[in-house]
């Protein structure tokens, strides 16, 4: 994947349209926003989060849904700290402003071929925009998607993976947690060696936690399918300007997760 300076971020309002806690310590948001018409699976958007003038940082935060006829978007995010706080806190007609599309989102496979996608965590919401991606170019594709327990799925992007996958018979969607309280028993990586073990697939996306990532990135190498895996940097301005976000590179160069990423092509990492 060739690094891509092409920049379309503009500012744009946005205005809540509903923002609910939708699993433990995860909330989901439907705003309306022209940036709704403009978002490609996988990209981000950098959010103004009202209520700490001192924070003057914005917020990234990537999409699973974005609909361009009612001009909304829906993401999902998990509460770390006092940004994802305030965010929490934002109420149906609140409004603030947004930058976005940011990044270098998914590229339909090279490859033809089902497709595998691994989540972790909150790593979720790129992965639904992918399985929507796949699905409207007709390509097949199974789904992993993990959490540490029971509490912590967000059913509905689960149900939102399935919907993606519905016309495909043989689609399969795991849910897998780390302690065995929903679905699978174990991390995504033991789900991803038993399915390869069953099924060939042409490619892979992963999103969550950078150790997953690395696995799922190993697993796919060792199979012989390209990855492609969404990372995420701690980010200053969100559109190249700060180099706070660099990635390093198996080649040793490096790159701007929030301009040349979030999503790399998983070979050319250094994990
Ligand atoms: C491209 C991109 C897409 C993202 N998409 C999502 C998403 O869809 N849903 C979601 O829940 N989160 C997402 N994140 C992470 C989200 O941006 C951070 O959780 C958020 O910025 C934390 O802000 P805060 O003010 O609440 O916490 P802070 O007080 O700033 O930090 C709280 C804790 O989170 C850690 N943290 C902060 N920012 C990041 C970061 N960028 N990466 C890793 N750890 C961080 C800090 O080290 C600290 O431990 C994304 C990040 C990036 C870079
Ligand atoms: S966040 Fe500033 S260059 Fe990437």
């Amino acid at each position: 994947m060739p690094a891509v300076h092409d920049a379309r971020a503009k500012l744009f309002d946005f205005v809540v349209r509903s923002n609910e806690q939708v699993a433990d310590g995860v909330f989901r948001m439907t705003f309306e926003s022209g940036v709704a018409l403009e978002l490609a699976a996988g990209e981000f958007m950098d959010f103004a989060v009202p209520g700490n003038p001192a924070q003057v940082l914005r917020v990234p935060i990537s999409f699973s849904h974005a609909e361009a006829a009612s001009k909304t978007v829906q993401i999902e995010y998990a509460v770390v700290g006092d940004g994802t706080r305030r965010l929490s806190k934002m109420a149906p007609g609140d409004a603030s402003t947004l930058v976005g599309p940011c990044g270098h989102g998914w590229c339909l496979p090279a490859k033809s071929g089902r497709a595998l996608l691994v989540s972790g965590g909150i790593g979720i919401p790129p992965i639904v925009a992918a399985s929507e991606m796949l699905s409207a170019a007709g390509i097949a594709f199974d789904a992993i998607l993990g959490a540490q327990t029971a509490d912590k799925v967000v059913a509905c992007d689960v149900d939102a993976v399935r919907a993606a996958g519905s016309g495909d018979a043989d689609c399969r969607v795991v849910v897998a947690t780390d302690d065995g309280s929903l679905g699978y028993h174990g991390f995504t990586t033991g789900a991803m060696e038993e399915l390869l073990s069953e099924r060939s697939y042409g490619s892979a996306y992963t999103c969550g936690p950078t150790p997953m990532m690395a696995g799922v990135s190993r697993l796919a190498a060792g199979a012989g399918i390209a990855c492609q895996a969404s990372l995420e940097r701690m980010m200053g301005c969100g559109f190249g300007a700060c180099s706070c976000c660099n990635v390093a590179m198996a080649d040793g160069s490096t790159r701007l997760c929030c301009m040349d990423g979030p999503v790399f092509d998983a070979e050319e990492v250094a994990w």
